[in-house]
């Protein structure tokens, strides 16, 4: 989103299926994104706040992402941000005393009023119309629910860039390829400033044949518009997650190797060359 001279890249992250990694990948590039040192906002969309737990952000009603979209045009997004308890973590563990900025608007079930399939084009621009003096960020992540309804449009409605998970498994695959089809007819009516649909492959396992054949099918099928490196199946995952830690901090050879690999996703996501969806 193109605000006067400044610039401030939104990236929502989706999948019409549920538990395909869409919060993992979210927190994944936001620790990226903390480790570099890129001013970030996360927006925790999803009613059932995952990703606000596994930030270890305590949760609220109050300025709640919900809350918020209640009243978009009143609201100065400044006073409701909280800084994410990751940002304290950096700091322990980072000798160069670079101040980091990592904001979050924590998710709550109020957001559900808002997943309906029949939403409004006026309530479909809630986010975008919130979100639209942000001047303070280099990147805002959206992470987003299991479904193309009224939560995912509104988010698909803000982005620039729209971050598709898929695991490697038919349904998933087909699912993938439905929703990057829906994103391109979305971004014709709604959305024409959507430059990007990325496919990201998580949870592969290299011991799996099924596996393997997957991802040769979705190269295939999807093109430059599947992300490389893809992401293994992190046997640490869901202790680095219960401990609601960023992995970029996480002090073991597997947290560092998939750091890496969050590293050079958020580096082609980053500055993304400026095209439509591929058609
Ligand atoms: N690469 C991975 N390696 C190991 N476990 C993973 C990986 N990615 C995700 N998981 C685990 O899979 C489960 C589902 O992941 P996650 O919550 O990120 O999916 P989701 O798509 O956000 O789910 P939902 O649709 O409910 O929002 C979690 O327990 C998470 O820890
Ligand atoms: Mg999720």
């Amino acid at each position: 989103m193109n605000i006067g001279v400044i610039s401030v890249q939104i990236v929502s992250i989706s999948s019409l299926k549920g538990g395909v990694g869409k919060t993992s990948v979210t927190s994944g590039l936001v620790s990226a994104a903390l480790s570099a040192g890129l001013r970030t906002l996360v927006i925790d969309l999803d009613p059932h706040a995952d990703l606000s737990t596994a930030m270890g952000l305590p949760s609220t009603r109050e300025h709640s992402i919900g809350d918020l979209l209640k009243r978009p045009r009143r609201i100065d997004l400044q006073d409701h941000v909280r800084v994410a308890p990751w940002v304290g973590i950096a700091a322990k563990n980072d000798s160069s005393g670079e101040r980091r900025v990592l904001d979050i608007i924590g998710g709550s079930a109020t957001t559900g009023l808002y997943d309906r399939p029949d939403l409004s084009t006026r309530d479909i621009r809630r986010l975008e119309t919130l979100l639209a003096r942000t001047t303070e960020y280099d990147m805002v992540f959206i992470d987003c629910p299991p479904s193309f309804s009224g939560l995912t449009r509104m988010a698909w409605a803000t982005s620039d860039d729209v971050v598709l998970v898929a695991e490697p498994g038919l349904f998933s695959v087909a699912g993938t390829e439905r929703t990057l089809r829906a994103l391109r007819m979305f971004s014709a009516a709604f959305a024409p400033h959507i430059m990007t649909g990325y496919v990201v492959a998580n949870r592969v396992r290299a011991d799996f044949p099924e596996h393997s054949y997957r991802v040769d099918e979705m190269r295939q099928m999807f093109g430059d518009v599947l992300l490389e490196p893809i992401l293994p199946e992190y046997y640490e995952w869901q202790q680095v997650q219960g401990a609601a830690y960023p992995i970029h901090y996480w002090p073991t050879a597997e947290a560092r190797a998939a750091a890496a690999r969050f590293d050079e996703l958020l580096g082609k996501i980053q500055h993304s060359p400026k095209t439509p969806p591929a058609a």
